[in-house]
């Protein structure tokens, strides 16, 4: 039996942080590798922290050898419709902390940073915050369409018996968002670019082919967990999407039919939002932490 790494479900936290790592020329991978595996979070009961570590597949593959099959970085830019590009920016590992405020969560994240110093460098660094309880910078409800804690593991964890089981595939991607032509569109045509009410978040009967929650329709791509929250400041902001699943091919799936890959149809949320940043990782189980962390143990 696999554990996952407990902070992909821990819900209700309300600061985050992101910190991707590349490692430093010259340095080994299976040495940061093991470094990011022994971090733990503060041993507290009040005020803790949830840390999350993952790293990219192409690394994991080569120090471990209970790694998913086929789990590839976002190594190539993903082009799309009409010139829309999502970059891909993949770093070598990524950690992720959640807790109840950011004091922890800064504490923690520096100390890490302490910790991988010399083998791995910081190569981009966000932190994020809720809006109104469970909005994005939209406005809108995001995460309706999420599976429950009870159902979440089925659909975010590789399966018993498959390699790389209790583990997952994330996809990180920074958002931002251009506000003043999201703002400048009445609640109504917003309403069509989700496909979904926005006081209540009720699916529209006619939604539009290219409004969003059609071009990411799970019962057609397969389900993901997702984690996203937003980030920035008044003037530059937007959504960290942080999506987990059992199947890479379901989150590649959903970004293709969002650029318009496959139909030539573009969703309508890209005309007023903009991928930044772009990185698959392979979040591991906690007994392949270990294993990596003490090999002998
Ligand atoms: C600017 C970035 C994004 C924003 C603001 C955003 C926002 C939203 C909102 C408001 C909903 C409707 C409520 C819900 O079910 O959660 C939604 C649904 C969804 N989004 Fe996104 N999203 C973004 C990017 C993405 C990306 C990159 C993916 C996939 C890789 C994605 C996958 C989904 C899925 C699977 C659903 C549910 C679809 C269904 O009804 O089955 N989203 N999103």
């Amino acid at each position: 039996m696999s554990t996952s790494q407990s902070g992909i479900f821990a819900l209700g936290t309300a600061s985050h942080a992101y910190l991707e790592f590349d490692l430093l020329s010259g340095q080994d991978g299976l040495a940061l590798v093991r470094a990011i595996a022994a971090l733990r979070e503060p041993r507290t009961t009040m005020g803790g922290v949830n840390l999350v570590v993952g790293f990219r597949p192409e690394l994991w593959g080569q120090v471990a050898d209970d790694g998913p099959a086929d789990v590839a970085g976002f190594n190539e830019d993903l082009i799309g419709r009409d010139g829309f590009v999502m970059p891909a920016t993949q770093h070598d590992a990524v950690l992720w902390l959640s807790g109840s405020a950011y004091d922890v969560i800064f504490d923690m994240a520096y100390e890490a940073i302490a910790e991988l110093d010399g083998l791995g460098s910081v190569a981009e660094e966000t932190s994020s915050w809720p809006y109104r309880h469970d909005r994005d910078l939209t406005g809108f409800i995001d995460g309706s369409e999420n599976p429950s804690l009870i159902d979440a593991p089925d659909v975010a964890l590789i399966p018993e018996g498959s390699p790389g089981a209790g583990g997952s595939i994330l996809l990180l991607q920074k958002w931002v968002h251009d506000a003043v032509a999201w703002g400048s569109l009445p609640d109504s045509r917003q309403q069509e670019v989700i496909g979904r009410t926005k006081l209540d978040s009720v699916e529209l009967e006619d939604k539009a082919p290219e409004s969003h929650v059609a071009r990411t329709d799970q019962e057609r791509f397969g389900k993901i967990f997702r984690r996203n929250m937003p980030y920035g400041t008044v003037m530059d902001h937007g959504t960290m999407f942080v999506g987990f699943s059992a199947e890479q091919r379901r989150l590649a799936a959903m970004l293709q039919s969002m650029a318009g890959v496959t139909d030539g149809v573009r969703d309508a949320l890209t005309r007023c939002t903009r991928a930044l940043t772009g990185a698959y990782y392979f979040v591991p189980s906690t007994e392949s932490l270990r294993r990596i962390d003490s090999p002998a143990g």
